[in-house]
């Protein structure tokens, strides 16, 4: 893994399964995780367990983010609204990879109605093995960041 602090997860009750298999299988690997919840299939608002993970992220407790909930599109939405946040909501192995070598993504969402929970391992594992390309995508990044900052 290239993130050198543990991975950060969420998820509502859409993705709280999804979650549950992430959290296993990071766990077989050996990668530490921080779980931020929800803990259960009761219905919850995706922004409440997107925010908690993604300050994680950007005060620098943990390296990434993972993010679930049903479509994994809300969760991504909201994630993309804290500052220093790049989100990417992916069902494919492509932007799984892209979205790291290029944006410099640090939190995937995933939908837990979309993908089932092979696939969604094989995007986290891309996500958190690829690294950043740097140059000419560093500037676009700059860009966004331009945004936040406006
Ligand atoms: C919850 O029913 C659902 O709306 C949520 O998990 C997510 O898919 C929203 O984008």
């Amino acid at each position: 893994m290239i993130f050198e602090k543990p991975v950060a997860l969420g998820a509502d009750h859409g993705g709280y399964a999804l979650k549950e298999e992430i959290k296993q299988h990071l766990a077989a690997q050996g990668i530490p995780y921080r779980d931020f919840g929800t803990d259960s299939t009761a219905s919850c608002d995706y922004p409440d367990y997107a925010l908690p993970p993604c300050d994680a992220v950007v005060n620098g407790e943990c390296g990434a983010a993972i993010l679930c909930c049903g479509t994994g599109v809300g969760i991504s939405i909201a994630a993309n609204k804290v500052k220093g946040i790049r989100a990417c909501c992916c069902s494919d192995a492509f932007s799984a990879e892209y979205t790291r070598r290029h944006n410099n993504a640090n939190a995937l969402c995933m939908g837990g109605r979309v993908v089932g929970p092979g696939l969604a391992c094989t995007l986290a594992d891309l996500f958190l093995n690829t690294p950043f390309e740097g140059g000419r995508h560093q500037l676009r990044i700059d860009k966004i960041t331009a945004i936040e900052n406006r």
